[in-house]
């Protein structure tokens, strides 16, 4: 498949971005996937901070040494993928789930890489579902404030019961199909009790690599 033969290529030239003695951020998902089996094969022995049970395993099951916050005093590095991205490099993540630890470790790395396939550049946010990530006890009124804001408010299940998050949230996929000032509806929803955290990625990207057909397009923040 296309997509995942890009996904394949910006893994393992994110790779390349490893060195000796970093400290590296592991993203959750499928791009990221191919990016931990790359850096698993380059035997540099980095120590990682994972940003999922998911990944953590994954690793671990690939011999990367996957240590707790409480063992880092910094990342050096992190490379995650995303769900959405724009040219100001902001992006909606968490479509697997993972939003709040991938937001807590970019939030603590020096260097943030996002690596996606083509598809996920865009001229807007928000054709994606954006992840919010709530108490259990607030999710009724804060489905009813996205309502509000215009969007749909679908509570994430697994099977017929709420999907839980690695830690112990719920999740409401808010379709704003397009998010006129994403700036805007970060701060509204940072300031919402019940929220714990969103997928809105707002100027926490220093560097976005995209696959093309035959290169690496590389977007830098300014
Ligand atoms: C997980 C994420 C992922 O990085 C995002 O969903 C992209 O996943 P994929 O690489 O499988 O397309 O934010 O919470």
């Amino acid at each position: 498949m296309m997509q995942d033969d890009q996904k394949e290529r910006v893994g393992k030239a994110a790779a390349e971005l490893v060195r000796k003695d970093m400290t590296i951020g592991l993203g959750t998902g499928s791009t990221a996937a191919f990016f931990i089996k790359a850096l698993a094969e380059k035997s540099l022995n980095p120590r990682c901070v994972a940003t999922s049970e998911a990944t953590a395993a994954l690793a671990t099951s690939l011999g990367l040494d996957v240590v707790g916050l409480e063992n880092v005093k910094k990342v050096d590095l992190t490379v995650d993928g995303v769900d959405e991205v724009d040219s100001d490099l902001n992006a909606i993540k968490g479509g697997g789930g993972a939003l709040m630890r991938e937001k807590i470790v970019a939030s603590i790395s020096e260097m943030v890489v996002y690596i996606g396939d083509s598809s996920k550049l865009k001229t807007k946010l928000g054709a994606f579902p954006l992840p919010i990530e709530v108490s259990p006890f607030a999710s009724p009124a804060i489905q009813r404030k996205i309502l509000d804001l215009g969007a749909t408010a679908e509570i994430r299940l697994n099977g017929e019961m709420p999907f839980v998050s690695d830690e112990g949230h719920w999740i409401i996929d808010a379709a704003f199909n397009e998010i006129e000032d994403p700036y805007e509806l970060d701060v509204l929803l940072n300031m919402t009790p019940g929220i714990v955290a969103h997928g809105l990625f707002i100027d926490l990207i220093d560097k976005m690599m995209i696959a093309r057909a035959d290169s690496i397009e590389e977007l830098v923040q300014n």
